[in-house]
């Protein structure tokens, strides 16, 4: 019998091209050299993040996606923010809809019922810009970028000796 092969898999809100070139332009702006950028092919936010996932529970979480039903939403992403102790700078949304609370929600059920263990943190919407950013100084305030949501993904990665390297795997509309 050959070896059962995994996967490192998360769910995500990917951004189109339009998006992730603002994001791009606000990831050079604010952390410019500091830290470790990330790659802009890579910028996302997690929705619900599982590890590292069998081919029986992939199925089982892909089903789960196939029935619900989300709702599209816009997120303004408008605050930027550093978490001292993972070294992050990250921008996200002030007002989170309820669309995107149900969605990680919903997402959070489902990855349970295929026998995940839950997040206990609370959800936090974020979009990794750097890492490794050892101080900040924020700006009051920020151009935000609107991000119109009408899909979400999910998303494998894998990590290469050239770094962190994401593939949407599959994509599920919201209504
Ligand atoms: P981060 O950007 O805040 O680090 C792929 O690794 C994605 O999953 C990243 O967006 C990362 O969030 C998130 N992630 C990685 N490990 C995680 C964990 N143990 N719990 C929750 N999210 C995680």
């Amino acid at each position: 019998m050959g070896e059962e092969t995994t996967q490192r898999l998360f769910f995500a809100l990917w951004p189109d091209d339009a998006v992730r070139k603002a994001l791009e332009a606000l990831a050079l702006h604010r952390a410019g050299d500091q830290g470790k950028r990330t790659r802009t092919e890579n910028l996302h936010i997690t929705l619900a993040f599982l590890g590292s996932v069998d081919g029986r529970r992939r199925g089982c979480l892909e089903e789960a996606a196939d029935e619900l039903q989300g709702r599209s939403f816009t997120l303004s992403m408008d605050t930027l923010g550093w978490w001292p102790r993972p070294q992050v700078l990250w921008v996200g949304p002030t007002d989170i809809p309820a669309a995107l609370l149900n969605l990680v929600s919903d997402l959070k059920l489902a990855c349970q019922r295929c026998g995940f263990e839950p997040e206990r943190r609370p959800y936090q919407a974020h979009l990794t810009l750097a890492r490794k950013v050892r101080r900040a100084r924020l700006p009051d305030s920020i151009e935000p970028i609107q991000w119109p949501i009408s899909s979400f993904a999910l998303v494998e990665s894998k990590t290469l000796p050239t770094g962190a390297e994401y593939s949407v795997l599959r994509t599920w509309p919201l209504d």
